[in-house]
């Protein structure tokens, strides 16, 4: 991808880019907990985007979209905005560290990406985290690597309508290879994980099914937590039980009482995970993720029919552990199997699927990276 992207910007621009690369991730569990202040279990992938980008001395950026085999030009401030939804992107993120008293000046760019769109894998944080590294590192910025994926996650506030977490943007920018990280959201404080689970594998199965998640049903399901905190007085969600919740049912909707239902409940379903994994204990980690399948189903309502059906087969073919991941609305299942049941699950799955909805899932393998940087 590198060299696809240098050659495709030395045609169109010339000699002198330098090149920086962001990853996607993928989320063991704590879903949706991230904007409620509790914990996530992200960790970086090896699939991504690649940017080259070389300052112009001008006010304009010129962008070239590679796999869209698309262009846009547009300026530095608020009123020159881009007209196509991709370079909203980097736009964004250039209004953001501007924001932040970076100094960015105009640019020419050529980007590239192989994270699966709307597979739930945050193809759109690899795109900002690369931007705000590789802006950062041009343009002198010394804006530290948790602000850079702030600046990504106000891209999504203010640039393209998703009231999104900070896990996205976070786990781009911190990724190390071989290591999930434990977010604590509302501290902002992480410890890094080293994820080898001897005897299983990793395996994301994409149904390829899109919902779009862009503006209302996301940002719903944030309003409804967010209404359901203030009732108890709360500032997150984070932090309340059960019992508090019990006791206030009566002032909320059923709907926003079954949101809250499922975000206190996953936030108890991570910090088991953390224990379960410090003791090798994958059955309790795997037993996890089908309850955060089920909640997101049931409770908060993200899933769909064809990600309920892949749950279900994993669950049949003695899978550990499987659950849709992500934002919802459509994409992957993160799936834990065992190695000797790993080749049967897949053949399975894949047979049972298109059968059932005409094409096949694909299939990834989790091989966890390192995030943003320059190559
Ligand atoms: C999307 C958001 C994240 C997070 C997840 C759900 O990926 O960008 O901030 O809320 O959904 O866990």
């Amino acid at each position: 991808m590198k060299q696809k992207v240098a050659q495709k910007f030395a045609e169109i621009f010339g000699e002198g880019a330098r090149m920086f690369a962001s990853p996607g991730r993928i989320n063991l569990i704590g879903e949706h907990t991230d904007y409620n202040g509790g914990f996530v279990f992200p960790g970086a992938v090896d699939k991504g985007i690649v940017a080259a980008i070389r300052p112009n001395g001008t006010g304009k950026i010129n962008a070239f979209a590679l796999d869209l085999d698309d262009s846009d030009t547009f300026g530095l401030s608020e009123h020159e905005a881009p007209s196509k939804g991709w370079a909203r992107y980097i736009f964004g993120v250039v209004r953001e560290m501007s924001k932040r008293g970076v100094k960015v000046g105009g640019f020419d760019t050529v980007f590239s990406g192989d994270v699966p769109l709307g597979a739930g894998m945050s193809s759109s944080a690899a795109l900002e985290s690369t931007y705000a590294f590789a802006i950062n590192t041009l343009y002198g910025g010394n804006i530290d690597k948790f602000e850079l994926a702030r600046v990504g996650q106000a891209t999504e506030h203010n640039y393209c309508g998703v009231n999104c977490g900070i896990m996205d943007q976070f786990a781009s920018v911190f990724g190390k290879a071989g290591h999930l990280m434990r977010l604590d959201c509302r501290s902002m404080e992480f410890e890094y994980f080293p994820f080898n689970p001897k005897g299983y594998k990793l395996v994301l199965l994409d149904s390829r099914v899109k919902h779009e998640l862009v503006g209302s049903p996301y940002n719903d399901r944030r309003a409804s937590c967010e209404r359901v905190a203030k009732v108890l007085g709360q500032e997150f969600l984070r932090g309340a039980t059960m019992e508090q919740l019990e006791a206030i049912k009566d002032k909320i909707s059923d709907e926003d009482y079954r949101r809250a239902r499922y975000v206190i409940g996953e936030e108890r379903r991570v910090l088991d995970v953390c224990d379960a994994l410090e003791k090798g204990d994958y059955e309790t980690v795997g037993k996890r993720m089908y309850e955060t399948h089920w909640g997101m189903s049931k409770d908060y309502e993200v899933s769909c029919e064809e990600l309920d059906f892949l749950a279900t087969v994993a669950e049949e073919c003695g899978v550990t552990g499987s659950r849709i991941m992500g934002g919802g609305f459509g994409g992957c299942t993160i799936n834990l199997v065992k190695e000797e049941l790993f080749d049967n699950f897949i053949a399975t799955a894949r047979r049972r699927f298109c059968e059932k909805y005409g094409h096949e899932p694909e299939v990834y393998n989790v091989v966890i990276s390192d995030g943003s940087r320059e190559i």
